[in-house]
């Protein structure tokens, strides 16, 4: 999608982090944006930024793992703004620890919004961009742990190999009607994903280790506010991989030799059968 003035996108989990920097990206290229967050405070405190933008840009309180809520938001974006072009599925929360060590509610919570938000954004906005007639634009937010992983990661790492598939198997249904789909696999940016408890429901209340070890984890927060990159450059790059209608996103172009490593070690596995 080359020309993306005037067109309107929904995007999850904008009140923080990556999303915020994509609606940044966004609403700077003329896009009319529909914030849509769990978190309501964090969401008005965010979108003020954007009271004086040229574009329209409204909050909307969403949890995405609620399918009920999604249809509803989405009703209501789309009749706020009359159509809908792009959606960036993209809020998502982390857990994890060693794989026996895991808690039914880690799997419940990480699978609920990583893996059924997508699924639910997808089956919620796809129908109103098709009805459009003017095809559009589908972003996923995976991981780079959505190609390789490591331990203490099962849980994140199935969510978001699930959403690397989700968005492969999307591109092929939905290139037919001139609406592209995109798996954004970030490395570590800046945000506050090692804080993601914060929305946790009180329903999921029973948390397994975790991703890191209690003694490294001090070490990976200072990592991520020192080394990770601005959000608000991912936002640019999904921007571009919107216009570019590019199958995957990348963030760090070194990361690709985690995915060659991946790769060499499956094709290394193949002493199957001659059919
Ligand atoms: N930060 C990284 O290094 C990194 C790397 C790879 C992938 N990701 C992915 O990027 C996405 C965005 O995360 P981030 O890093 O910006 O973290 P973040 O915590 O800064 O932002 C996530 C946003 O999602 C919202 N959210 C959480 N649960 C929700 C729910 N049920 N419904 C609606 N909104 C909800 C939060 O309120 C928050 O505003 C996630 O899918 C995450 O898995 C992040």
């Amino acid at each position: 999608m080359q020309d993306v003035q005037n067109r309107v996108a929904a995007v999850t989990g904008a009140a923080s982090g990556i999303g915020l920097g994509i609606v940044r990206a966004l609403t700077g290229a003329g896009v009319h944006v529909a914030m849509l967050d769990i978190e309501e405070r964090a969401l008005s405190g965010a979108r003020a930024a954007f009271e004086t933008a040229n574009v329209d840009v409204q909050p909307f309180v969403c949890d995405v793992s609620d399918r009920r809520q999604v249809q509803d938001v989405a009703a209501a974006v789309r009749d706020h703004y009359g159509r809908v072009d792009i959606v960036c599925n993209n809020a998502g929360v982390a857990a994890g620890g060693p794989i026996d060590e895991t808690s039914e509610d880690d799997w419940d919570w990480v699978l609920g919004v990583n893996l059924e938000g997508v699924v639910n954004g997808m089956r919620a906005y796809v129908p109103i961009i098709k009805a459009g007639g003017r095809g559009g634009h589908v972003v996923n937010t995976a991981s780079i742990l959505g190609l390789w992983t490591g331990p203490r990661m099962s849980i994140y790492a199935a969510s978001k190999y699930a959403v690397v598939a989700i968005s492969e198997s999307a591109r092929e249904d939905l290139a037919p009607h001139d609406i592209g789909v995109s798996a954004l696999c970030p490395g570590m940016i800046d945000t506050r994903i090692l804080k993601s408890a914060r929305n946790r429901p009180a329903a999921f209340a029973k948390q397994s280790s975790g991703m890191v070890e209690g003694d490294e984890r001090e070490e990976i927060e200072r990592r991520f506010a020192t080394e990770g990159l601005d959000p608000n450059v991912v936002g640019e790059q999904v921007l571009d991989g919107i216009r570019k209608n590019k199958p995957f996103i990348f963030t760090h172009a070194a990361l690709a030799e985690g995915i060659r490593e991946r790769t060499e070690r499956i094709l290394g596995c193949f002493d199957g059968v001659e059919v």
